[in-house]
Order: structure tokens, then sequence, then C-alpha cells
């Protein structure tokens, strides 16, 4: 990895001028290659976050901290939250969600563009796998979601590409990452769909779901975490719909939310087994959502493997 990063960096200096911008989502790709480009072309690096209000709890404060504040990448936010969420009023259709999500951040990106450039490239954080993928000339059969990154290439910005992790895969990422300085907790964490709880909310996302939502998704990677299973899990996390199922509160009914829990394990997301969570944790998780998300009565373990199901619920 030192000769890749050595030569990498050689090269990124080499590129003709001209400003770069990356966004940033958090997760593991674009956080090493912000740091990469960084290290090697700090002056003319610009990143952007776009908050799109569909982020996990401190999602936002956490990249700023070890992005901006410890890293040294100059970083910048857009709180575009009530863009978004104002767009999703009324829809409920998954794929319909995720053409909004993409749509707005498209624009939020190329209006930032516009406002803060000139910018002569794009950075991105395609691995190999990515490549190999987008390469293929034989399209899907039936598309059963679309898997667009929302931090994808808007297709009227005209910029040119770099994607200096494009030799790489994943665990060469995160060697990398962890040789750039990057904190293992970010190196480790699992995917979390572009779209983000859009797609962990069943229906519309209203925001009492979307509440409800991310304290349950938090209080189960927290109890996962805690109970140092994380890491043997692909993806944990929490899913909420309109169903209301009748609770008790002492002596009264109390109708609320029904919570859905999911623990997968899989090498590549194209299969996935449903994880055999010991009952006492899951009993930890349940207590916690029950008593610490507001509205929520009722938690259930999914026992659904890929096929039939998918890892995401919608
Ligand atoms: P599914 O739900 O199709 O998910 O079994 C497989 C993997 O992809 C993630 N996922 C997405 N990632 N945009 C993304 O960037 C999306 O629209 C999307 N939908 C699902 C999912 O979290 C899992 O890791």
């Amino acid at each position: 990895m030192e000769g890749f990063l050595e030569e990498t960096t050689r090269e990124l200096k080499q590129t003709a001028e001209g400003r770069v911008l990356c966004a940033v989502s958090g997760g593991v790709d674009s956080s090493v290659a912000s740091v990469l480009l960084n290290k090697a072309i700090h002056e003319r690096l610009q990143c952007v976050f776009i908050d799109t209000g569909l982020l996990r709890e401190g999602e936002g404060d956490e990249v700023s901290r070890f992005l901006r504040d410890d890293l040294g990448v100059p970083l910048e936010f857009i709180d575009a939250s009530k863009r978004f969420l104002d767009s999703l009023k009324g829809v409920s259709d998954p794929e319909e969600k995720r053409k909004i999500i993409g749509r707005v951040f498209a624009e939020t990106f190329v209006e930032y563009a516009a406002k803060k450039g000139p910018f002569r490239y794009l950075a991105q954080g395609t691995l190999y796998p990515d490549v190999i993928e987008s390469g293929q000339t034989s399209a899907p059969a039936s598309v059963i979601k679309t898997h667009h990154n929302v931090g994808g290439l808007p297709k009227d910005l005209k910029l040119e590409l770099i994607e200096p992790l494009r030799e790489l895969y994943k665990d060469e990422v995160r060697a990398l990452g962890s040789l750039l300085g990057l904190p293992p907790a970010v190196l480790r964490r699992h995917p979390f769909p572009g779209p983000g709880l859009a797609v962990r909310i069943i229906g519309e996302v209203t925001p009492e779901k979307l509440r409800i939502c991310r304290g349950a998704n938090t209080i189960v990677e927290q109890v996962m975490q805690e109970e140092k299973l994380y890491d043997k899990a692909w993806q944990a996390f929490a899913y909420v719909g309109d169903d209301q199922v009748t609770g008790v509160l002492g002596d009264s009914r109390r109708v609320g939310s029904q919570v859905t829990v999911k623990v997968v394990q899989s090498v590549d997301a194209m299969t996935a087994d449903w994880y055999r969570l010991p009952h006492d944790v899951m009993e930890r998780i349940s207590s916690r959502i029950t008593n610490e998300v507001d509205g929520v009565v009722s938690v259930v373990y999914s026992i659904s493997s890929k096929p039939p199901a998918t890892i995401e619920p919608q």
C-alpha cells in the first residue's frame, strides 16, 4: 500500500491545473478518497457533504470531526434536509423515492459547483468492483432496485473524472485508509445506502417515522458495538412502516409503532443470511427501543435471508 500511496500521490500532483470537487458521504470509500486527495492536492481540493435529512444520528458531526477537524480536509456542509424531505412528501413508492433523492442530490450538487466554482475535476471513490460492474454490457433482465449511488456524477456537470481508488478492492481501501490515519471505526463501518433512512421507512417518509427509524437505528448499532458483534455482521439496522399495533402502558391501552430489527451476514450483498443474534442481545435491543424511542410499542426481528427478501426493506 505504501507504494500505491506514493505513486497515486505523485500522479495526482501531476494532473493539469484546476480545482477538484469531491462529494463525501462519511462512508469508507469517499472518506479514503478525500483524505488521499487532501494529502496530494490540498490547495485545489474542495469536499462537500450534503445532509439529506435522511442520515443517521450524529452522522454529519462525526464526518466533520474526523475529516475536517482531525485530518484537515477542506470540507463544506450543505444542509439540504428540508429540500429533500419536502420533495419526498406524499411519496411512498421506493423507486420513486430513490429517483427523487438522486435528482435533488444532483441539483444541490450542481448548484454548489456553480456557486463555488469553477471546478475542473470531480473526484469519486469508485472501487475496482464498481468499475467492472459498470463495464458490463448486458443489462439485468429486471431491475430489483436502482442502486444508483446518490453521490454519483450528475451528467450535466461536464467535469473531468478523477477516481484514485479505481484499481482497489474494499480491503485494500481499508488498508490505505489506515495508512492515511482514518479512524478504525470509520474503516469498519457497515455499508449504508445512499438514499439513507428513506429505504428503511416503508411507505411515505414522515418526520415521525424518520424520528423512530433514526432512534431505533442508533440503538441497534450501539448494542451491536457494545456486545462486540458489530464486526461479525454485514449490516445491522432497524426499519419502520405504518403498522400501528396495540400495546399497554400501566392499565391502559396504547397504540404505537412496530419496529423491525434486521442483522445480516453477507460477503457481497448479492445474497445474505439473517444473523443468529443471541436472544439476550435481541432482548436488550428490543427493550431499549421500546423504552427509549417514543411511540414504539413492539419490536420484531427479521429472520428472512436474501433471497427471497432483499437486505433493505425498500
Ligand atoms: P438490497 O436491499 O438490494 O441491498 O439487498 C444490497 C446492498 O445495497 C445497499 N443498498 C443501496 N445502496 N443505494 C445505495 O447506495 C441504494 O438505493 C441502495 N439500496 C440498497 C444495501 O444497504 C445493501 O448493502
